[in-house]
């Protein structure tokens, strides 16, 4: 797309891309995504802040023709989605410096190429003026690499942020009109890339608060001119604090674990529990990732396929495993034809997640009364769990 001015002598220049559906060939991105890079220039000097993903490389090229001379290319971040294109860009503007962190210096040659010769490294806390407009880099480690910075201009009160507050969503929109939207679409990827490194999210919030800043320009979606909105929800996401939810991923071969499952969802509600359930022969895995945001407990229901947990349910519950959500509690329901060590190999799985576990019913075959009685108590256990526990929001 064009370019189009956020501040004076500060352009967005967006590649969006409507098509992709799939993100490093593991995430869904059903609302498509945009790769953003963003044009500083000063009097002296211009800088080009990350670019975009090697399949809209010649977006970008064409965006640029105009602009004869860039001294700086900033690289806030090495995957390829925002890097790609610097390999182009630096044959483009053979006079241009690659400024980078000390981190993202060895992942720029080794996954993309770039001569050592073109990379001036920045420290945290460095400035370089362009005359008129001062990069301050700020480095922001794990959001979701090692090598993250974001770039602070302090004249303009923006905040160049990377993959950090971004969010994959196609859109033609500048700034964010649609907040419910930008906010799923910002959950999802917090989700899917950063839940795992939220200590480390909390720090880099507070470090960026050193920087009194009227924009959140990120490098996926729309810009935030009223931060506060995406400030607030990423506060929320890595508070220590958790709802009074359940997420049970599922999935039911024969009928059983479905029926067992049904009525475990009942049971729970009537108990005022919230449940977000995923049949996993359906459903979007971001849209689990984004439940498990919040969730104090998360429940797995499952038939038994020789032996073990059906295929699906171990990919969820490695999933969960790697997400290192802040769920405390823990549980497994399921069925099975004749023997099953489920539960033992569920349990394998998720040594990540430091959780109680409440309760197992594993049964064979069709579930009976007595099982339904099983699932009652167990919602029963989970709802009182829920309420003694002060860290679980249940109001
Ligand atoms: Fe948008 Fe980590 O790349």
């Amino acid at each position: 797309m064009h370019a189009r001015e956020i501040r004076k002598g500060i352009h967005v220049i967006a590649s969006v891309h409507w098509e992709r559906r799939l993100f490093d060939s593991l995430i869904p991105l059903p609302d498509g995504t945009s790769y953003n890079a963003y044009l500083v220039r000063g009097s002296k000097a211009t800088a080009l802040l990350d670019s975009t993903d090697p399949v809209l490389r010649n977006d970008l090229l064409e965006a640029l023709q105009d602009v004869r001379h860039v001294e700086y290319i900033v690289s806030q971040h090495s995957e390829q989605d925002h890097s790609g294109t610097i390999p182009d860009l630096l044959d483009r503007y053979p006079e241009a410096k690659l400024l980078c962190s000390k981190k993202a210096e060895d992942l720029l040659t080794t996954h993309l190429g770039v001569a050592a010769d073109r990379i001036q490294v920045v420290e945290d806390g460095e400035s370089i003026s362009l005359g008129g407009k001062t990069l301050q880099f700020v480095y922001t480690p794990w959001v979701h690499w090692p090598e993250t910075m974001c770039t602070y201009v302090p004249e303009d009160r923006c905040l160049f942020s990377c993959d950090f507050f971004g969010s994959h969503l196609a859109t033609t929109d500048l700034y964010v009109t649609d907040q419910a939207r930008v906010y799923e679409a910002a959950k999802r990827y917090y989700a899917e890339i950063m839940m795992p490194f939220r200590a480390i999210i909390q720090k880099n919030l507070d470090k960026i608060a050193d920087c009194p800043f009227d924009i959140i320009a990120p490098s996926h979606g729309p810009v935030y001119d009223d931060p506060d909105f995406i400030l607030d929800a990423y506060r929320d996401w890595v508070s220590p604090a958790i709802k009074n939810e359940v997420v049970l991923p599922y999935i039911s071969m024969h009928g059983s674990t479905g029926r067992m499952v049904k009525h475990l969802i009942d049971a729970l509600a009537r108990e005022g529990v919230t449940v977000h359930a995923f049949d996993l022969a359906v459903t979007d895995i971001g849209k689990l990732a984004i439940a498990l945001v919040d969730a104090a407990t998360l429940i797995v229901g499952t038939p038994t396929v020789h032996v073990g947990p059906h295929p699906a349910i171990y990919y969820a519950a490695h999933l969960a495993n790697l997400l290192r959500p802040k769920l405390k509690y823990a549980a497994i329901v399921g069925s099975y034809g004749w023997s099953s060590k489920a539960i033992e190999q569920i349990a394998g799985l998720i040594p990540n997640l430091k959780v109680e576990v409440l309760g197992t019913v594993l049964h064979k075959g069709v579930p009976n009364a007595n099982i339904y009685a099983e699932l009652d108590e167990l919602a029963a256990a989970v709802a009182k769990a829920h309420n003694d526990d002060e860290s679980v929001l249940t109001g």
